[in-house]
Parts: structure tokens; sequence; C-alpha cells
């Protein structure tokens, strides 16, 4: 049984103070069921990482970064390393969101490199993967989700994917109030789990969890959830606020 769950990207927002009282609320609000019966995980910006790891020291919500550089040390201006992020307490990492590759120009070989430090490093990655727009339209959903798993997970084996997790994200989706319909969304995930049959094997494939992302609120959690290809949800807006992320969180487990 894949066990839900419910990961939260607060992107480029909060600050130290509004930071501290999400997550506070967080763990007050989610303490009976986080980590027992749905993994839960907070992405806040870099900077604050350590003040949140400090504020959730008692809970069971996990801390995750946004973003990470594959090498391990040197001459690499504003880059943070795994061990970094190990150093302070993190657990995740999102690796290749759309946000990255579409405005930062982030490539498919890059994201790969980042998937592999993290999980040599100890860090569990959360890749994201996930069409535009146009490519829906044109009917490449398929081919661009192909190419960023097999460009993503190049490299890794069997033992080393299962520390993966998977994000799909369509493009249009985010940030946009437009949601995937269940059927939309499960349709790609179950493509997903197939890919990763044919990539790795099927007890594999059956153990990954793959998460939807994009504009997820708490009354669109549970029909999302109810697929039975989708494990969880990757949370952008409706993460900031403590009272929409715990009734995902609640209505992520069924
Ligand atoms: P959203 O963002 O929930 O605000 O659409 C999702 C994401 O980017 O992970």
């Amino acid at each position: 049984m894949r066990k839900p769950f419910a990961a939260g990207n607060w992107k480029m927002n909060t600050n130290r103070k509004t930071g501290v009282e999400l997550v506070s609320s967080l763990a007050e609000g989610a303490s009976d069921l986080a980590g027992e019966d749905v993994t839960v995980a907070v992405c806040p910006p870099f900077v604050y990482l350590e003040s949140i790891i400090k504020a959730l020291h008692n809970s069971n919500i996990a801390v995750g970064a946004q973003d990470l550089y594959f090498e391990s040390d040197g001459a690499f201006t504003g880059e943070i390393s795994v061990a970094m992020l190990k150093d302070i307490g993190c657990t995740y990492c999102l690796c290749g969101h759309s946000e990255r590759r579409h405005v930062i120009g982030e490539t498919d070989e890059l994201v790969n490199k980042k998937v592999t430090a993290a999980i040599n490093g100890g860090l569990l990655p959360i890749l994201c993967v996930g069409e535009l727009l146009e490519e829906r339209k044109s009917e490449k959903t398929n081919e661009v989700v192909t190419r960023h798993l097999e460009k993503g997970l190049a490299g890794l084996n069997d033992e080393k994917v299962l520390a993966v997790t998977i994000a799909y994200e369509p493009v249009w989706a985010i940030g946009t109030g437009l949601t995937a319909t269940p059927e939309q969304a499960q349709e790609v995930h179950l493509f997903i789990r197939n890919l990763l049959s044919k990539m790795y094997n099927e007890t594999i494939a059956s153990e990954m969890r793959i998460l939807y992302g994009g504009s997820v609120k708490p009354s669109n959690t549970a029909e999302l959830m109810a697929n039975p290809d989708v494990d969880g949800v990757l949370v952008g807006g409706a993460s900031l606020k403590a009272e929409d992320f715990l009734g995902i969180i609640k209505a992520s487990v069924q």
C-alpha cells in the first residue's frame, strides 16, 4: 500500500514569521494524521529552512528544499549542496519543478544530475514532470512525460529509483486555478506507472508514489485522490494557508 503524500511548495513566499506560524498551525492541526496516515512535507525557501525545521522539531511533518545543486562543494556562487541541506535536517527536495524548467531554464540533463546527487547524498527527490498547454493541445503529453522521466531518472538503478517520488504537474494547471480533471490526472498517472514498470519492473512501479500538482485545493483533493494511481498532491498556493493545507491533508487520507 502506498501511503498518501501531501507536500506543500511555498515557492518564493512567506517570511520567517509567517512561515513559522504556518508550520506551527500545521503541526497542531495535523498531529493525529501526519506521519501515520499521510506523509506531510513542506518546502519553504532556502533561507527559512532552518527556522522551519526547528519549529517542526516535535512533529511528524518533514521538510524539503525547493532545489539543490548537484556538485558537492566549490566555486558555485549562489548554489546550495545536498550536504548543506542534509546538515540542517532536510528530508526531501523538489527537482525539476516546472518553474525551474520554464522560468530558470533547467534542462533534463541538469535535473537528472540533481536527482542523482540528492539520492547519493541521502535526500529524497520529488521529480516534477508535466506538459505545457501547447503540448497538451497537440497531444504530446505522453511524449513530454516520457522524456522527463527517462532523462530525469537516467542512470538510477532499482534500489536508487525507489527513493524518488514523482509529481505529475501539468504546467497549464499550475497557479492558474485550472485543475486537471480526475480522469485526466488518472490517465497520465497510469501512463507514468506503466512507463516505470517498463523502465524498471512492476514491483518498483507499484511501490513508487506519484503525486498530482496543479491548483490543488481542499475541495478537489478527495476526487483526485480517489483515483487508483494518484498517491498524493503537490500543492503550491493552497499550501500557504494553514486551513487550506490542513483541509488537503485530511482529504488526502481516504
Ligand atoms: P499551485 O502550484 O498549487 O499553486 O498550482 C503547484 C506547484 O507548482 O507545485
